[in-house]
């Protein structure tokens, strides 16, 4: 298998840290639609018909035994123990009951709620750069407020949020398509220290409440039953794990998408009303997970005209199929206004995003924030580097003026 530092560059461009994929997958969707991809070591679907179908197939796809194989692959050990109390990489009827809990603390309504405090912590992070006329957006606003906001969610205490960012970081690294030893030894340690931080953290929350989601997880009850102390650290772990390199990657290319299209900029900064359709856009356009995680088939069926046998695994690769002009008309084209703008950003089906509206609502503000409040924003001149992380195409650095 190759190497994951390798990847990107010059090497395969269907894998994360690749410069400009999209003309290859163009040539994908046209010659390969459903192809095997040998790093990945399973199919990948491109185009969005395709997608749409397979996502919907709830009853003949497995993400536990994702893990098994994986666990099969390298051997079990931390990361695999925390991800299979993911919802991600649970199966029903698990996966119900853990989405019916948490899907009250996500629904629009309550995120919707959470703005004004949004608001706050994106001008906190401005007013610091404020006066320096130069902004890197991925390190003093993209990188933080995902964090931050997650944060403040759960109840985590400010003095410990500098040490979590090193554990998700880590974390989020090791969950890669393609995953060495070295990524799942490092990936093993963060697990483990964010772990028995958590474990640490739930009991004292347990002690003294307060009005926060990780003392509302120690309340609940489901049917008579409370959750486990492993399930609301899992729980915990996977709105870090999810919601972080994503959210960051939304504001960072999709930032860089609206500066390069100065005309859409300058529609932007005029009507403020059309952030809504803006961030769809951006989602749709360059989006920030590129693939979903595998999917094992439980039985063999065909798909785009491939069959797929049982046992074999199936990603969706969402940056190839939010381009796809069977869908969009001018897929190629970045249109801020586009109506309908039905992209499978946060993918479809039962393992459709949950965190969809609380991304939404922080690309709003700070891609809103950073318009209204530096009218000559513009990008800095040199070469961007793009990330080699997990499933995600986001990147280095976004270095701007203003
Ligand atoms: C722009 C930001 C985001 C994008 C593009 C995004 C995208 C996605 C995608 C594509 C999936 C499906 C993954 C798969 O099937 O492998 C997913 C699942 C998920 N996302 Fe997000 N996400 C974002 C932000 C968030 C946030 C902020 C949270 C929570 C704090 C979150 C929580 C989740 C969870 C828990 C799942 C698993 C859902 C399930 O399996 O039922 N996401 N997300």
């Amino acid at each position: 298998m190759r190497m994951y530092e390798a990847i990107g560059g010059d090497g395969d461009p269907t894998l994360p840290g690749h410069p400009d994929p999209y003309p290859h997958y163009a040539q994908l969707r046209q010659e390969r639609p459903v192809h095997w991809n040998e790093a990945v070591g399973g199919w990948l679907l491109c185009r969005y018909a395709d997608a749409e179908t397979f996502l919907h197939q709830h009853d003949k796809v497995s993400r536990a035994a994702y893990i098994d194989t994986l666990a099969a692959k390298h051997g079990d050990g931390p990361i695999l123990r925390a991800q299979r109390r993911e919802l991600a990489f649970m199966d029903p009827p698990s996966h119900h009951r853990l989405r019916h809990l948490l899907g009250k603390a996500f629904t629009p309504h309550a995120i919707e709620s959470m703005r004004p405090h949004i608001e706050r912590i994106v001008d906190k992070l401005l007013d610091r750069v404020a006066g320096h006329g130069a902004m890197d957006v991925i390190a003093d606003l993209a990188y933080p407020l995902p964090s931050v906001v997650v944060s403040e969610m759960l109840g985590i205490p400010e003095a410990d949020r500098a040490r979590l960012q090193d554990w998700v970081d880590g974390l989020v690294r090791s969950r890669g398509v393609v995953r060495t030893p070295a990524m799942i030894e490092a990936g093993n340690r963060s697990t483990e220290a964010f772990t028995a931080y958590l474990h640490g953290l739930v009991p004292r929350r347990a002690a003294s409440p307060g009005t926060d989601l990780l003392s509302a997880l120690i309340a609940a009850e489901e049917g008579g039953e409370r959750m486990t102390e492993g399930q609301i650290v899992g729980v915990a772990q996977t709105l870090f794990a999810a919601g972080h390199a994503t959210t960051r990657n939304v504001i960072g290319n999709g930032l860089l998408a609206l500066l390069r299209h100065p005309v859409a900029h300058e529609r932007l900064r005029a009507e403020s009303a059309l952030i809504g359709p803006a961030i769809e856009e951006m989602l749709r356009y360059d989006s920030p997970t590129q693939s979903t995680s595998p999917f094992v088939v439980t039985e063999t069926f065909a798909i785009g005209g491939q069959v797929v046998e049982a046992g074999q695994s199936v990603s969706i690769l969402l940056g190839a199929v939010n381009r796809d002009a069977a869908q969009f008309p001018d897929a190629q084209e970045f249109d801020l206004a586009r109506t309908p703008n039905a992209h499978l950003a946060f993918s479809t089906g039962m393992h459709v995003c949950l965190g969809a509206s609380l991304a939404r609502l922080e690309a709003q503000i700070a891609i809103q924030r950073l318009v209204q409040r530096m009218p000559k924003l513009a990008l800095k001149d040199g070469t961007l580097e793009w990330q080699a992380n997990g499933r995600f195409r986001g990147l280095k650095a976004l270095p701007v003026t203003f």
